[in-house]
């Protein structure tokens, strides 16, 4: 007799997106006609540059000879992007061989798998507001204990580590939800903390290339001693346009050491994992990929970054000028805000679309340090970024 896995009963209801809809739509219902203008998702909107396209075009025509034709590659990813990656962390300081690169569809589904590599008993530290993905897949695996790193106003929205002993803590700098970026002081505290505990940091860079003050860290592995104890995963998404064309990488350091295992196992189980439940990532998108990382390729995707970067700046500024109290987008195309006269998330929401017709994403749909605060994202074309920002200042009432 088949039963379900009663984990997915323990999930909070996939309630942000839907709920954001559902008031969306009865606002338009009541008020026909009116533009809705929207701030709120994280997907990307700008065409991608030409020479991606020449390299997407590049796998579509291999595909297209016997010759050239290749049908299942290797689960671990094109040798040839396993290799240009490793050359790209080398130009930054950075050692990570191609074997301890692994190449896949996305940053999400990395982020969801790589606890299955981990004992069930894991205790699991998150960030509070969280990415849901890395509290949920926890959650459907089995694993018992959540630990809750409060990200408030007070630490500039990064925790310091646990005060108690976990095994697995998940970091996301620069942050979705909150634009905060981490200082390599703050990243050397959780990589002291991991060291000493045998704990194994898993740091999503998803939003690295946000990243414009040449202090910050853009990967956990400027961090001396960070090889041994933490993951990183990364992906092509947000900084080459590829959220639906799918393409992102882990990088599992043959170094790693935890409680039970020494050098090599953490790397040889994710092989494993990988090898059993993974196909590989598309051959088309993997030759953009190269395309994405070649010279051209970086100054083309650079531009694109700097348009959204651009359009954070527009929000801040607009939002500033009516005194509200905005952080991140310096560093990463989210806008984390206060709400104004401490309405809660979803009445700031509320407030927003009935008097500006914007959209945005209430901040306790990340977890209980997401209340009272409020998600502007960057990405969007300009002109309908602007209008927006005009359409706030105009008829928000403060
Ligand atoms: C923090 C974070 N990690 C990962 C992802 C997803 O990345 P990908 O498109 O590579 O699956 C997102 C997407 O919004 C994200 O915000």
């Amino acid at each position: 007799m088949a039963k379900i896995n009663k984990n997915y009963n323990k999930l909070q209801a996939g309630y942000l997106f839907s709920e954001i809809t559902k008031r969306t739509k009865a606002f338009q219902t009541n008020n026909p006609g009116v533009e809705i203008m929207r701030l709120g998702i994280g997907n990307t909107t700008e065409a991608l540059p030409p020479s991606i396209i020449k390299g997407l075009r590049i796998g579509v025509e291999k595909l297209a000879q016997a010759s050239t034709y290749t049908g299942y590659t290797d689960e671990q990813g094109d040798k040839r992007l396993r290799q240009a990656l490793s050359d790209r962390y080398k130009k930054r300081g950075i050692s990570a061989g191609a074997a301890e690169i692994f190449i896949s569809d996305g940053a999400k589904p990395d982020t969801a798998n790589i606890q299955s590599i981990f004992d069930v008993k894991s205790t699991v530290a998150v960030q509070d507001p969280v990415y849901p993905v890395y509290v949920d897949s926890n959650i459907i695996a089995g694993k018992k204990e959540i630990y809750y790193m409060v990200c408030e106003e007070k630490n500039g929205f990064i925790p310091s580590p646990p005060g108690k002993k976990v095994d697995l803590i998940y970091l996301c700098s620069p942050n979705n939800p909150t634009g905060a970026v981490a200082t390599k002081a703050q990243l050397k505290k959780f990589v002291d903390y991991a060291l000493n505990f045998k704990s194994i940091i898993i740091f999503d860079a998803a939003y690295s290339e946000y990243i414009q003050d040449p202090k910050l860290p853009r990967s956990i592995y400027e961090i001396p001693g960070s090889s041994k104890c933490a993951i990183e995963i990364n992906s092509f998404s947000k900084s080459a346009g590829f959220t639906g064309v799918r393409l992102g990488w882990t990088v599992v350091p043959i170094g790693l050491i935890t409680e039970t295992s020494g050098p090599g196992k953490v790397n040889e189980l994710w092989n494993r994992r990988q090898t059993t439940m993974f196909n590989g990532a598309s051959n088309i998108a993997q030759e953009g990929g190269l395309a994405a990382l070649s010279l051209e390729g970086q100054r083309e995707c650079k531009k694109i970054i700097e348009y959204y970067m651009d359009n954070a700046k527009v929000i801040k500024q607009g939002l500033k000028s009516l005194g509200i109290v905005v952080f991140g987008g310096m560093n990463a195309p989210y806008l984390w805000i206060k709400t104004p006269r401490s309405l809660s998330s979803w009445e700031f929401f509320d407030k927003l679309l009935s008097e500006a017709h914007v959209v945005g994403t209430p901040g306790s749909g990340f977890g209980p340090h997401g209340e009272g605060y409020f998600r502007f994202s960057a990405f969007g074309h300009k002109e309908n970024v602007q209008k927006a920002v005009r359409n706030i200042k105009k008829n928000l009432k403060l």
